[in-house]
């Protein structure tokens, strides 16, 4: 069974009260991620990747269609698919691992359980040295590592991230896709990104779903062998680059 399966999703969005004029985000979606794969949503802005994305998390429920993680409805949020915002999300008042001792409430660990959970993942995201730091003290790379060690923390079987590392510089970005890429392998969790970038898809991902708008639908995928070279040096990552941009060109496909 897949772990997230979108089903002829339509998602309208209405502007009026009286529900005649409809925005229409995603028209007839069929989206399928299975455990362990690391997939990309890429496209132009306003082509629907934060409403699927949304979706998924639960935020929003599809207006036709179906939203099934683990086979059954999606009717909510819940700590199994846990998300990662653009924005910074982290309680200024809290240390590192105040912040996710805090996430863990609620599951009958001891205060001590949950602070040695967070130590842990902190530590698996290289963020050890900085657990008892308040978050305004934290560049905005080490504060994803951050919430990235909370979905570890939490246990999240889908980390849901929404261009979580637009708002840094190329250089941290580039090294914190690196470090994400290296953390799946390693812990084996499935991702779905979302992305306006080309390159990034490239450098993190093991599927990408190509959206056009609007209104979304998917206009292409493509699977990326583990061992293909990501560094649009590389001519393999430059070819995809190139069919990615085409595709891209073609309006409506
Ligand atoms: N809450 C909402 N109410 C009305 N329209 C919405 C709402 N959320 C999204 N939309 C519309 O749905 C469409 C898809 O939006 P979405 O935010 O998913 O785009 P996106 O692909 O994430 O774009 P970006 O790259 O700019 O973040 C857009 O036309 C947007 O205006
Ligand atoms: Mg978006």
């Amino acid at each position: 069974m897949a772990l997230i399966q979108l089903e002829s999703v339509t998602k309208a969005f209405f502007a009026d009260r009286a529900c005649t004029q409809a925005v229409i985000a995603l028209d007839r979606v069929d989206l399928t991620v299975e455990e362990g794969e690391f997939v990309s949503l890429l496209g132009p802005s306003g082509c629907g990747k934060t409403v699927t994305l949304g979706l998924i998390a639960g935020f929003e429920r599809p207006t036709e269609g179906s939203v099934l993680f683990r086979g059954r409805p999606v009717e909510g949020p819940g700590p199994e698919r846990g998300v990662v915002f653009q924005e910074y999300s982290l309680f200024p008042w809290l240390t590192v691992r105040g912040n996710i001792a805090y996430a863990l409430r609620g599951r009958g660990l001891s205060r001590a359980a949950r602070l040695a959970a967070a130590d842990d993942a902190l530590a698996r995201v290289g963020m050890a040295e900085f657990a008892d730091r308040r978050p305004n003290l934290l560049s905005g790379g080490m504060k994803q590592r951050v919430a990235i060690a909370r979905l570890l923390a939490m246990d999240s079987a889908v980390m849901l991230m929404d261009e979580p590392f637009s708002a840094l510089d190329e250089q941290t970005r580039a090294r914190l896709d690196d470090s994400l890429r290296q953390l799946w392998r390693r812990e084996g969790k499935t991702v779905v990104f979302v992305t306006h970038s080309i390159a990034e898809a490239i450098a993190v991902s093991s599927r990408i779903v190509l959206f056009s708008g609007s209104p979304g639908r998917v206009a292409g995928q493509w699977r990326l062998p583990d061992d293909m070279p990501r560094d649009l040096d590389a001519p393999e990552a430059r070819a995809l680059r190139d069919e990615i941009r085409s595709r891209l060109e073609v309006p409506d496909l």
